[in-house]
């Protein structure tokens, strides 16, 4: 293997080749399970099969193979996304078989197929014979042939399923179906919203606290100054009326995250009762696609594990790194105000920040003397801005503007090898981005603006073994 200078020292990162979105989360008798697509051949993608890693405390991690290749006829050009059901020691796994007939065709319209399969297992390692329950000729006649990407949960004796899908018109919609035995499924209606791209992918139908909400990753947003700034988004629908029974309750967009590298996220609940998502470190067909892992070997990553709560007030979405992450802290590096930092400091490999007590002003963050996070208090404008093509890697400037009323007030950072993640009050913003300094530099950090607290904490490594 080629060394890996960037390595992630606590993001999960491909052993080799490409690596997209997480699949398959659950967690079952204490493990997590993390499948993900990936193309183990080629960094810059490929033949897409289930990668696997377990965990059981977001620390220790096992790699333990592919649990899915394209080995069957209704999933011979890739085993797309799916999901986990867990029901009596056993996870159902759904996922989509792509098929694409060799001719002449678009592969929109015609000459591809979005089957659905279902694989059971105990461990993540072996699957029972694949099942295909789904072909795209049981699938509405307005429906295109993009049809993937289905998330299965049970709601009082019913399961039922989200598919992700573009219509014959080019309109982003959720076909819903449903199932009495997790094999025969009907369809049941569709959840849309005029005007809201043209497909729709990996969606993902969750209640917490008591509300509903409807993750999406929609293609075809157009961009605005403070909005929908990636190639494609992933946010999530607040929703007005019971989803289940009415595909017209659909009401407030939120972005997941406002970075360079999100997309594609997955919820779960895990043993504990608590809603975890993961997202995928990247994005399809941007335009900075030559990150310097490449050279290495290796592309991409997945986000940490976020837990979500509802922020009761505004009904908006709350990401927080899950807590066990607390425990890769090693020494508290710093504690203080921010006014020892009017100069760059040098900072370890991999460190959390701790950001408090902003006064209603403007305030400058420069990390690594080349990437730029800015903060203008008279219009709630927070930019991050790479100075430097050679951090950015063709990244260049994200902005987000905060709800009239809100202001910045505390930021919570992980700053690793290669990427970072900024949880802006409390996670009701978040902001995820590679960012490529030469690792053999010294992490560093200037502070302009005062924060009354600031606390800098080492953060240990991952330990992820492969079997
Ligand atoms: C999202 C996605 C899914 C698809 C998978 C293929 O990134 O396009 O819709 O199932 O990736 O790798």
């Amino acid at each position: 293997m080629k060394k890996r200078k960037y390595a992630a020292r606590f993001h999960l990162m491909p052993p080799q080749g490409w690596l997209n979105d997480p699949n398959g989360l659950c967690q079952l008798n204490g493990v997590h399970h993390i499948f993900f697509q990936y193309a183990p051949e080629d960094p810059r993608g490929g033949q897409k099969y289930w990668g696997h890693f377990e965990t059981r405390d977001f620390i220790r991690y096992t790699f333990t193979g592919l649990f899915l290749k394209p080995d069957c006829p209704e999933d011979r050009d890739g085993v797309y996304s799916g999901s986990a059901y867990v029901e009596d020691g056993e996870m159902y796994l759904y996922y989509t078989g792509n098929v694409k007939h060799r001719g002449d065709y678009d592969y929109i319209y015609s000459g591809r197929e979005g089957n659905t399969l279902l694989v059971t297992s105990r461990d993540g390692r072996q699957a029972s014979q694949k099942e295909c329950l789904l072909k795209n000729q049981d699938y509405p006649e307005n429906l295109s042939n993009h049809v993937r990407d289905p998330k299965v949960f049970k709601e009082g004796e019913t399961y039922y399923m989200v598919l992700g899908a573009r219509t014959r018109s080019d309109e982003g919609c959720v076909m819903l179906c449903a199932s009495k035995d997790k094999r025969n499924w009907h369809f049941d209606h569709f959840i849309r919203k005029a005007d809201f791209g043209y497909m729709w992918e990996c969606p993902d139908l969750f209640e917490l606290s008591g509300r509903q909400y409807l993750s999406l990753s929609p293609q075809g947003l157009a961009a605005t100054e403070f909005k929908y700034q990636n190639v494609y988004q992933s946010g999530y629908f607040t929703t007005t009326r019971d989803l289940l029974s009415s595909g017209d309750g659909l009401g407030e967009f939120y972005e997941w995250d406002y970075g360079f590298d999100f997309y594609a996220p997955q919820t779960y609940e895990d043993e504990r009762g608590r809603r975890l998502l993961i997202g995928w470190m990247g994005v399809p067909d941007v335009p900075y696609d030559h990150d310097p892992t490449i050279g290495e070997g290796w592309q991409h990553m997945l986000t940490l594990p976020r837990e979500l709560i509802v922020d009761e007030r505004t009904g908006r979405v709350l990401q927080t790194p899950a807590r066990e992450l607390l425990s890769l802290r090693k020494e508290q590096i710093y504690n203080g105000s921010s006014s020892e930092f009017l100069e760059p400091v040098s900072l370890p490999e991999g460190y959390e920040l701790l950001l408090e007590g902003f006064a209603d002003t403007d305030f400058e963050l420069l990390f690594d003397g080349g990437f730029r996070v800015s903060y203008d208090a008279q219009s709630r404008v927070c930019s991050f801005l790479f100075l430097d093509e050679s951090l950015g890697y063709g990244r260049r400037e994200r902005k987000i503007r905060l709800l009239s009323q809100e202001r910045v007030c505390a930021m919570r950072i992980f700053v690793d090898t290669c990427c970072m993640e900024f949880y802006i009050n409390g996670g009701a913003y978040v902001f995820t981005t590679k960012s490529f300094r030469e690792p053999e530099k010294k992490h560093s950090l200037s502070v302009k603006g005062k924060m009354e607290h600031m606390e800098v904490f080492e953060l240990g490594c991952f330990d992820v073994s492969q079997e």
